[in-house]
């Protein structure tokens, strides 16, 4: 659903992020659909993000997330998605909105990418459980060699998400919960917030 917000913000930013795309989907990996920009009005709120973090969004699309924080706050953001196509969506989206280095669109398969450098994880149903417990492991190890606070951000967690969360990892600690079901009218519709107890990783 775009909402009148979603179109007045694309315009401010000048980049084109509404028109979702669900031609690259299958049943691991989901299609392109933009977090509503309410919803990143609300997370930036949260204090959670400031102009020294890093965040991977995985599964960036058109690079909505990634425009928004670099306006709104200015921290680095990382950018992949498994389609060629919506990749170059947001470099071009990137060409409109102005070049800038911390900004940055890759071309990968989650699986593929080491997530080294981010301390902020994004995730809007990019894809399955299975493919997103390869990259939890994958952003653990990767504490073994840079040591990093981790804070991780689930917008609209399907029930097979939250069913992990309540019964399968203990390493994920729920710091917040923001619900829009009343603005989206949509019950299932929170943005959960986690915190990674490096304690208590494997
Ligand atoms: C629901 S969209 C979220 C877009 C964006 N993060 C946002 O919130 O506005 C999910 C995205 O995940 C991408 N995706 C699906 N499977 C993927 C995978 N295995 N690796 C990387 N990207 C993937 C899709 O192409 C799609 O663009």
């Amino acid at each position: 659903m775009i909402i009148a917000n979603d179109l007045k913000w694309d315009k401010k930013l000048n980049i084109d992020t509404n028109v979702p795309d669900f031609g690259e989907e299958d049943y691991q990996n989901y299609g392109y659909d933009p977090t509503p920009y309410i919803v990143l009005e609300e997370l930036i709120k949260t204090g959670y993000i400031t102009k020294n973090d890093i965040l991977l969004d995985y599964g960036c699309g058109k690079g909505r997330v990634e425009f928004f924080l670099n306006n709104q706050i200015g921290c680095k953001t990382i950018g992949i998605d498994h389609s060629k196509r919506l990749i170059d969506k947001a470099n071009e989206n990137l060409q409109k909105y102005g070049e800038n280095s911390n900004i940055n669109f890759i071309h990968s398969k989650a699986e593929d990418y080491n997530p080294k450098e981010a301390n902020l994880f994004y995730f809007f149903n990019p894809f399955s459980v299975n493919i997103f417990k390869e990259i939890l492991m994958k952003i653990k190890k990767s504490l073994i060699t840079n040591p990093r606070e981790i804070t991780i951000f689930f917008y609209y967690p399907t029930t097979e998400y939250r069913m992990f969360f309540d019964n399968d990892d203990k390493s994920l600690v729920l710091i917040d919960t923001i619900s829009f079901s009343e603005i989206l009218n949509d019950f299932a519709c929170t943005l959960k917030i986690f915190k990674l107890d490096t304690h208590n990783l494997f």
